[in-house]
């Protein structure tokens, strides 16, 4: 009796070790991609290189690099189909303005010249619209492949600031927005100018923009700040809340007050502005009292001699 016990016992723990090893070396040849022996794994078990506890601590690893990935993928198909959409709803609105437009034309306001005249600059608008939305889609595509090699020069940022305030005079006064700055001295960064015009362009845009209907007030500022030069627009605007301030410089991100007063705007301005600072290895920040007033600020490096 007791040479069959023993024999049972023998081919019990023969049986559970064989269909152990042979699990835990399919389990290890998926991680590893690699073929691990019996012997070896047996050996590698008991000469306690590895122990249970190890194995057990790498499938976990394995697997929550598995899981990983897959929210990754998931996540980037999720961004995939909005930016789809988001693109074709921003599209949508001057398309029909445009069809808009020509219909009528055809359908008999030609005969009024002077009908005719103001609907082709409808029309023409919408296609300027268009226009502007493909640009920045294409520069935050460029962008964000990191296609864009930055022209750096020296040059003088009070003057091009000056440059970009002559250039929404028009549009501030439309908006009865006093456009501030004062600096007499040439304050020299080394920066691509093209793309900090860009940058200028679309802070000051805003700031005009969300603006309220009086007492309008843009003021920019820049800062001596040791080996940088900070470059401050405040305006005296609708502010933005707490909740969407670290989602401004989001694509397509745009504040519920904005979308229901119908300013108008793709929400692509901040994200390309904040893409072209983080570019030349700066840094952009924003703070806002709702109601009172938001404040963008962006540093530069200083140009030395
Ligand atoms: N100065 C500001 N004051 C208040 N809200 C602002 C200001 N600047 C930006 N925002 C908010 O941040 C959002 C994103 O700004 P962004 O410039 O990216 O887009 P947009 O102005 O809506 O459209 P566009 O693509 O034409 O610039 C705006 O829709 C608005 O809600
Ligand atoms: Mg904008």
């Amino acid at each position: 009796a007791i040479v069959f016990i023993l024999s049972n016992y023998f081919y019990v723990k023969y049986t559970i070790d064989r269909e152990f090893y042979d699990k835990v070396r399919t389990i290890y040849k998926n991680i590893y991609n690699y073929k691990v022996s019996k012997i070896d794994l047996k050996h590698r078990i008991k000469s306690s290189k590895i122990g249970l506890d190890e194995i057990n601590q790498e499938v976990s690893n394995w697997m929550d690099e598995n899981d990983k990935q897959i929210s990754n993928m998931i996540a980037l198909e999720k961004y995939r189909k909005e930016y789809i959409g988001n693109v074709a709803h921003e599209l949508k609105t001057p398309i029909f303005n445009i069809q808009g437009y020509v219909s009528t034309l055809l359908d008999g306001a030609m005969e009024d010249p002077h009908l005719t005249k103001k609907y082709l600059i409808r029309a023409e608008a919408g296609i300027d619209r268009l226009i502007a939305i493909v640009q920045d889609l294409d520069t935050i595509t460029q962008l964000e492949l990191d296609e864009v090699q930055l022209q750096i020069t020296h040059f003088n940022i009070a003057q091009l600031i000056d440059e970009v305030i002559d250039s929404f005079e028009l549009k501030a006064l439309d908006r009865k927005v006093a456009l501030v700055f004062h600096n007499l001295d040439p304050v020299m960064v080394e920066a691509d100018k093209g793309r900090i015009r860009q940058v200028l362009v679309n802070l000051i845009e805003n700031a005009i923009k969300y603006s309220k209907d009086e007492n309008g007030e843009v003021r920019i500022k820049i800062f001596d700040m040791d080996d940088q030069y900070l470059v401050e627009i405040s305006d005296k605007g609708i502010g933005i809340e707490e909740k969407d301030i670290e989602r401004v410089f989001e694509r397509f991100y745009r504040t519920d007050k904005a979308r229901s007063r119908e300013y108008g705007g793709t929400g692509l301005g901040l994200a390309i502005v904040k893409h072209i600072i983080e570019a030349h290895n700066q840094t952009i920040n924003v703070r806002s009292t709702i109601g009172q007033g938001t404040v963008f600020g962006f540093t530069l490096k200083k140009h030395v001699e």
